[in-house]
Order: structure tokens, then C-alpha cells, then sequence
């Protein structure tokens, strides 16, 4: 990329002139698709609407921003992101953060299906993200630093925000809901891991692995905004059952707790 602040201030003036302003920012993983209904105050911006947008892959799902009040809030939502398996440069896969750091965000919920590696994890659980594994290869922050946004070396101790991820074990247990914890580890994807790989990310730390997440969650530290990640176990790891993976029970799974990971958003947003 060329001149990506460039890229970035086109994309906010779009944004922001069609949509406004939002405090907090939620980036949807499959499944929770029409978490956008919950909201009120709508409005809307299609991707292919905002200059300088990554062009998607898939052809009629072109994603959008929702904004809209949630909460005493006004909530800006990303409905559908750009993974690095689908060709995306860092610099794509990441431009949402940094545009939303410009927009003056300063909390972000980020959201995912991800296979549960860790074995007492029933399928269909929700997990808190507690750390990262980054077994990608990848880092979003190579290159020059750009110092709009923060420091060449940032910290990432607390990548998943200790008063946030407290907020969201207290909105679980006013709901009744079970809220597993564990590291996510980021994988590039797109085939799902071998048997003994999953070996390894457990041994490694690893309670659940997922192919999002990761850049975003470093994009945004970088840029000081908060973090707070949320991943649906839709399916058991490869090799913990003696099946195969698919995207469809991946789907369906996400689909059967869309409800309960409704329910913790909103009375997360709620108590930030
Ligand atoms: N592996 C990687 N990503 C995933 C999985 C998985 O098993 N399930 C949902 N996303």
C-alpha cells in the first residue's frame, strides 16, 4: 500500500459523514450476523460504499457497518470481516481497527467461531478470550511503525482488558450463562488443522484455535484501544472427536447459540 493514512482518513471521512460516531465497536464472527437487529437509530454504510474498503471475495456478501444505539450507547458494528486466508493483506484485514481508532473508539468486542481444543469444553460453549497464541507467521505491525497510531514495540501483557473481561464474567453470571476462559491461538487457514497439530496448540497453551482475531486484537492494542474477545466453541478441535470438521456444523452450532451470545453482548455493552 502506498499511503495507508491516506487510505485510512478517506475511509473515516465515509464513514463518519454517512454513519456519525459510535463509543464502542463489535466485530460480528459467524453467527452472530443479525446481531445488527438488536440495535435502534440505525444506520448503514455498505462496504463497497467506503473508498479505499478491501473489494470481498464473495460476491453478494459485500458486508457491511451497522450503526446503532444499544444500551444507552451508540454501538458501531462490523458485519462481516476480512480474513488473511482470503487473500487479504495485513494492512486490509486490519484497516477496520485502525479506521475505528481514528473514529475516536476506545472499547472493541471482538467476536469468533473457533475450535475447542481444550478437551473439558463442551460444543456450543462461549470462552473468554484471556491471551493469544500467534502461530501465524504473520504480524500486522511489520513495517514502518506508524506512530499516529502508537509505539514500534507495543505491549500486549494484557491484550484482553482485565476490567472488561471482569464485566463480562459478572454479565455470565447474572445471565445464568456459562462463560468458559482460555488462549485463542491464530491459525491462517484455510483448512482446518491436522489431528496433530492440535496436539501441539495444546501442549503450546492452546484452549481454542480460530483463524481471526489475532491481527485485530494487536491492531487495536497498538492503537490503545481496549480489547475484549469472545470466541463460540462451534466445534471440537480436529482429532478430539473421532470426526471430521465441516464449515456447515461450524455454522449451525453458531447459529444455536447466536441467543446466549446475544444476551452477553448486550449486557456487556451495557456495563461498559
Ligand atoms: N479451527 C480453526 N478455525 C475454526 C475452527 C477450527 O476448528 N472452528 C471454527 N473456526
Amino acid at each position: 500500500m502506498k499511503n495507508p493514512m491516506k487510505r485510512i482518513e478517506k475511509a473515516v471521512r465515509a464513514l463518519e459523514s454517512a454513519c456519525g460516531k459510535a463509543d464502542i465497536a463489535i466485530v460480528l464472527g459467524s453467527g452472530l450476523g443479525d446481531f445488527g437487529k438488536e440495535l435502534t437509530n440505525v444506520k448503514e454504510i455498505p462496504y463497497e460504499d467506503i473508498p479505499g474498503f478491501p473489494v470481498t471475495t464473495v460476491p453478494g456478501h459485500a458486508g457491511k457497518f451497522i450503526f446503532g444505539d444499544l444500551g444507552g450507547k451508540r454501538v458501531m458494528l462490523m458485519s462481516g470481516r476480512f480474513h488473511s486466508y482470503e487473500g487479504y493483506s495485513m494492512d486490509e484485514v486490519t484497516l477496520p481497527i485502525r479506521i475505528m481508532s481514528q473514529l475516536g473508539i476506545k472499547n472493541l468486542i471482538l467476536t469468533n467461531a473457533a475450535g475447542g481444543v481444550n478437551t473439558s469444553f463442551p460444543v456450543g460453549c462461549l470462552m473468554l478470550i484471556t491471551d493469544f497464541i500467534n502461530l501465524s507467521g504473520k504480524n500486522p505491525l511489520r513495517g514502518k511503525n506508524m506512530d499516529t497510531f502508537g509505539p514500534r514495540f507495543p505491549d500486549m501483557t494484557n491484550a484482553y482488558d482485565p476490567a472488561l473481561r471482569e464485566m463480562a464474567l459478572e454479565s455470565a453470571k447474572e445471565l445464568g450463562l456459562e462463560l468458559q476462559q482460555g488462549v485463542y491461538c491464530w491459525m491462517n487457514g484455510p483448512c482446518y488443522e491436522t489431528p496433530a497439530e492440535i496436539r501441539m496448540v495444546r501442549i503450546l497453551g492452546a484452549d481454542a484455535v480460530g483463524m481471526s482475531t489475532v491481527p485485530e486484537t494487536i491492531v487495536a492494542r497498538h492503537c490503545g484501544i481496549r480489547v475484549l474477545g469472545i470466541s463460540c466453541i462451534t466445534n471440537m478441535a480436529a482429532g478430539v472427536l473421532n470426526q471430521p470438521i465441516n464449515h456447515e456444523e461450524v455454522m449451525e452450532t453458531g447459529k444455536r447459540v447466536r441467543n446466549d451470545f446475544a444476551s452477553l453482548l448486550k449486557s456487556v455493552v451495557d456495563k461498559m
